[in-house]
């Protein structure tokens, strides 16, 4: 047999390899794939209750509304029962004493006129333009005309002269002839003529004189007048003051 021999000895150190260069730095690789999406989380806890907000304030007051239309009227009540019969009242004390009335005025109406030229002309009123007397200017001496204010009786009348010519005259009221009278006289002599009557008369009755055609002989100089007159000898009714109130004078 044979042995085995000792291991060799440790061989001597490599000289050191030759420095390598770095290699070039490659290009950026591709944007990988978007991951799986993750799994949900848990629920978190429930949070903390918040604090009171402040009180809001008050808002404005509304405008008025408009008023409602009218409801429909009730029914009519029952009549209520009659009341008993009161107690008499007493006695008043005694007034004072009253002023002094008014003492009743009779209405008045009156004309007296009478004719300023001779000879007028015929079947139209004639006009006694001279007046003497018309208070209440119920004779209009412009047309001839009596208007009747107050309702009542009256006398009317006339005195004329005729001289010349033969006249006839006739009263008309309210466009009736009432009255008629006639003077035949030629040549220069003078005449008067007169004639009275009473007639009733209502408001706004107008009363006047005419002459004919051919006989209108009345006459006016300086000796001589002719006149027309009418009056109120009374009323129908009784008037108070007021009725003056009112008067033309
Ligand atoms: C090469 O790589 C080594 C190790 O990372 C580094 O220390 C060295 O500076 C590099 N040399 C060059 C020339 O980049
Ligand atoms: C007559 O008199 C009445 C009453 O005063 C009056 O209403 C009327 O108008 C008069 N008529 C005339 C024509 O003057």
């Amino acid at each position: 047999g044979g042995s085995y021999g000792f291991p060799g000895l440790k061989g001597q150190k490599g000289a050191k390899g030759d420095t390598c260069d770095n290699g070039t730095k490659g290009d950026k690789g591709d944007r990988g794939d978007p991951g799986e999406p993750g799994a949900g989380g848990e629920q978190g806890d429930k949070g903390e209750k918040g604090d009171t907000g402040e009180k809001g304030e008050g808002g404005t007051k509304g405008e008025k509304g408009s008023k409602g239309d009218m409801g429909p009227g009730g029914p009519k009540g029952e009549p209520g029962a009659k009341g008993g019969r009161g107690a008499p009242g007493r006695k008043g004390s005694r007034g004072a004493k009253g002023a002094r009335g008014d003492v009743p005025k009779a209405p008045r109406s009156a004309f007296s006129a009478g004719l300023s030229r001779p000879f007028p002309p015929p079947n139209v009123p004639i006009r006694f333009d001279r007046v003497w007397f018309d208070e209440r200017r119920d004779y209009d001496p412009a047309t001839g005309k009596f208007n009747c204010s107050v309702a009542g009786a009256y006398v009317f009348s006339y005195h004329v002269t005729v001289r010349g010519r033969p006249a006839r005259l006739s009263l008309v009221a309210s466009s009736r002839r009432v009255a008629k009278a006639r003077d035949t006289l030629y040549g220069q002599d003078i005449d008067q003529a007169s004639f009275l009557t009473i007639l009733k008369l209502r408001v706004g009755d107008q009363v006047w004189l005419e002459v004919g055609k051919d006989w209108n002989g009345l006459y006016a100089g300086a000796e001589d007048d002719s006149v027309f007159t009418g009056f109120l000898l009374y009323p129908d009714v009784l008037i108070t003051s007021d009725f003056d109130k009112n008067a033309r004078v």
